[in-house]
C-alpha cells in the first residue's frame, strides 16, 4: 500500500482476466477504508484526513465500495473465475472503526449476496482504540465481523506521543474489554523501536498486552518510511534514529514472552492463532482488494486501483477503478512463493529452491550457520534466521 503504484499494463477493456495459472485457489477479500482523523507521523499508508479529501464523504464511502463489489462480480463471472464462497475478509486502513456499523453491514451484505461466505469465514476489522466504542463493536459483531485487530502500538504515553497516536492505555483496555465481552477473536498490533522507546518501555507494553488475553499479536519493527514526518524529524536530529541492535533484542525478548504465554511464532512479525487472511497472502491465494489503491491477486494477475479516493470514485463511475495490471510470469510467481513462504514457520518445499536455480552452496551455508533448517521436504528459517529472512531471499535470487 505504501509508496507510488506500479506502472503495469492497462486494465483490459473487455473487463475479463486471463488466468495465468491453473490453480483453483480459495478466494479472500480486502476492503480498504482510506480515512484517518490524524495522520500518524510514521505512516505512509494510502489514507487521508477529511480536510485532505474535500468532496469524498466518509458517510457515503461504502457506496463506492459496494459499486466495486458489483464490478468484481461481473469481471469474475465473465472471466470464468467465479469463486465458490469467500474464505476471509479483512477491513483495513486507514481506520475502519471510523465507519458506522451500518456501513460495514451493507458491505458484508453485498459481498455475501455476490459470492457467499465459505464455512468459518474469518471476518476481521482493524480498529483504532480511540474510535472503538462498545456500540460500534456490538453493531459490527451483529453484522458478521468475528475478529478485531486493535492498533495498540504501545502502552507508553511518551511513545504514543512520538508516534502521533490519539489513544491512551484506558482506550486500549476498554476496546479490548468490549471486544472480549462480545466474543470477538482479538489481535493486537504493536510497534517496537520508536525513538525514545527504552527496553523497559517495550517490556511493559508486552506485559500489559499479554494481560489482555489476546488470541494474536503482530509485533512490527518501526520502519522509517521516506517522506514521512518521522523521517524528517530524524534527519533534522529532532528524534533519534532507530537502534537496530536494541530492536533485535526487543524482538527476541518479545518472542520469548509471547511464546511462553501460548502465542507461538508463525510469521516474522506474527504470533498466536494463525490469521487465515494473512496466510492467504503468504500462500499467494486469490484475493480482491476493494477501495482506493487496493491491490488484487487473481489467478496469477496482479492489479491495483486508483490511489486517491476522489480519482477512485471517478474511475468507478467511468467503468473500472483499476489503474493497472500485471500478468505474473511463472518465475515471478515462484519468486513470490519463496519470498512469502520463507517468512512463515511452514517454510517452502526444497524443490522450490531448485526450480528457482538457487545456488545449493548458498543454501548449504545458511543451513550450517543455523539460519535455515530442514523439516523433511520443507526448508524453513530458524529462530536466529527470522529477522534475516528478507536479506536471505535477496541473496538467493541474485
Ligand atoms: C496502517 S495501520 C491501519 C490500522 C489502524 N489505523 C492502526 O493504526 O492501527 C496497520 C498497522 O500498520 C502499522 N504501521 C503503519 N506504518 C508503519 C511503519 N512505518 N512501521 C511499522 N508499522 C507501521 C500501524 O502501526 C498499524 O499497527
Ligand atoms: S491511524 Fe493507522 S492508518 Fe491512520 S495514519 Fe495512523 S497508523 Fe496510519
Amino acid at each position: 500500500m505504501a509508496g507510488p503504484l506500479p506502472i503495469g499494463e492497462k486494465w483490459p477493456e473487455s473487463n475479463q482476466l486471463q488466468p495465468q495459472n491453473s490453480a483453483n485457489e480459495t478466494f479472500h477479500v480486502y476492503v480498504h477504508v482510506p480515512f484517518c482523523t490524524v495522520r500518524c507521523g510514521y505512516c505512509d499508508f494510502n489514507t487521508y484526513t477529511q480536510q485532505e479529501m474535500p468532496g469524498v464523504a466518509l458517510a457515503e464511502f461504502h457506496l463506492a465500495l459496494i459499486e466495486e463489489i458489483r464490478f468484481s462480480k461481473s469481471v469474475l463471472d465473465a472471466s470464468g473465475l467465479s469463486p465458490s464462497g469467500i474464505s476471509s475478509i479483512f477491513f483495513g486502513g486507514g481506520t475502519p472503526s471510523l465507519f458506522a456499523s451500518k456501513q460495514i453491514k451493507l458491505i458484508l451484505d453485498a459481498l455475501q449476496s455476490s459470492f457467499g461466505f465459505a464455512p468459518g469465514c474469518e471476518i476481521t476489522m482493524e480498529a483504532n482504540p480511540e474510535s472503538t466504542t462498545a456500540e460500534l463493536l456490538s453493531g459490527v459483531r451483529e453484522a458478521g465481523v468475528n475478529r478485531l485487530s486493535v492498533g495498540v502500538q504501545s502502552y507508553d504515553p511518551a511513545v504514543l506521543k512520538v508516534l502521533d497516536r490519539q489513544h491512551n492505555a484506558g482506550n486500549i483496555n476498554s476496546a479490548l474489554g468490549a471486544a472480549k465481552s462480545l466474543d470477538f477473536r482479538t489481535s493486537l498490533d504493536l510497534i517496537y523501536g520508536a525513538p525514545g522507546e527504552s527496553y523497559e518501555s517495550w517490556q511493559e507494553t508486552i506485559s500489559r498486552s499479554l494481560e489482555l488475553q489476546t488470541d494474536h499479536v503482530s509485533a512490527y519493527s518501526l520502519i522509517v518510511e521516506p517522506g514521512t514526518k518521522l523521517a524528517r524529524q530524524i534527519s533534522k536530529g529532532e528524534l533519534e534514529a532507530v537502534n537496530e541492535d536494541l530492536n533485535a533484542d526487543k524482538y527476541e525478548w518479545a518472542t520469548e514472552q509471547l511464546e511462553a504465554a501460548g502465542l507461538p511464532w508463525y510469521e516474522v512479525s506474527n504470533f498466536g492463532e494463525i490469521a487465515q487472511h494473512n496466510l492467504a497472502y503468504w500462500q499467494s491465494k486469490n484475493w480482491w482488494g476493494y477501495g482506493p489503491g487496493a491491490h488484487s491477486h487473481i489467478a496469477g494477475n496482479r492489479f491495483w486501483n486508483q490511489k486517491h479516493p476522489a480519482r477512485y470514485q471517478q474511475a468507478l463511475e467511468a467503468g473500472s477503478p483499476a489503474a493497472g495490471l500485471e500478468r505474473l510470469s511463472e518465475r515471478q510467481q515462484l519468486e513470490e512463493s519463496l519470498m512469502l513462504g520463507l517468512r512463515t514457520k511452514f517454510g517452502v518445499p526444497r524443490k522450490l529452491l531448485s526450480q528457482l536455480d538457487v545456488d545449493p552452496l548458498k543454501v548449504a551455508e545458511q543451513l550450517s550457520l543455523g539460519y535455515l533448517s530442514l523439516h523433511g521436504d520443507q526448508i524453513a528459517v530458524t529462530k536466529q534466521g527470522r529477522l534475516l529472512v528478507d536479506r536471505l531471499v535477496v541473496d538467493f535470487l541474485q
